[in-house]
């Protein structure tokens, strides 16, 4: 068990409740990503929103190498469409799929995934997990 994981998915569905709005879903370019900051009972969060048409992703704006943002700003997002997405900081690269390092200083380390949903006026909080391995980030249009 990864305490300081479980205590970061602890800290975010309490900041991030289901049903939370993220984005307008064009607001996402509809292949690529998007980085969110929201504001939540006085905590900032800032989210990195992955899109391939109708499937999103959404994922903690934090590499688990230092703890930096992975982009400030969409210009800034590294993406492979549907492959990976890499940090600004050191170049650690994440599985688009479910945010797993692949090739870096925090290999074998997970970017923290959010639950989405996408409800008719945009990208909303999905349900969070209860288990804290299943990282589900699960996604589609309803
Ligand atoms: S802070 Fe992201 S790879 Fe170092």
């Amino acid at each position: 068990m990864n305490l300081d994981r479980d205590a970061l998915r602890a800290s975010l569905s309490s900041a991030l409740p289901e049903g939370s709005f993220i984005c307008r879903l064009d607001e996402v370019p509809a292949v690529g990503g998007h980085v969110v900051r929201l504001s939540s009972g006085g905590i900032e969060v800032s989210l990195v929103v992955l899109r391939q048409h109708e499937t999103v992703r959404c994922f903690l704006n934090r590499c688990p190498h230092l703890g930096s943002e992975l982009a400030r700003q969409d210009r800034h997002l590294y993406l492979e469409p549907g492959v990976s997405i890499e940090c600004n900081v050191h170049y650690a690269v994440f599985r688009w799929a479910d945010g797993v390092c692949v090739r870096g200083d925090c290999q074998g380390e997970s970017l923290a995934g959010v639950p989405v949903t996408v409800a008719a006026d945009g990208i909303r909080v999905g349900v969070w997990p209860r288990d804290a391995n299943d990282a589900g980030v699960l996604k589609r249009s309803q």
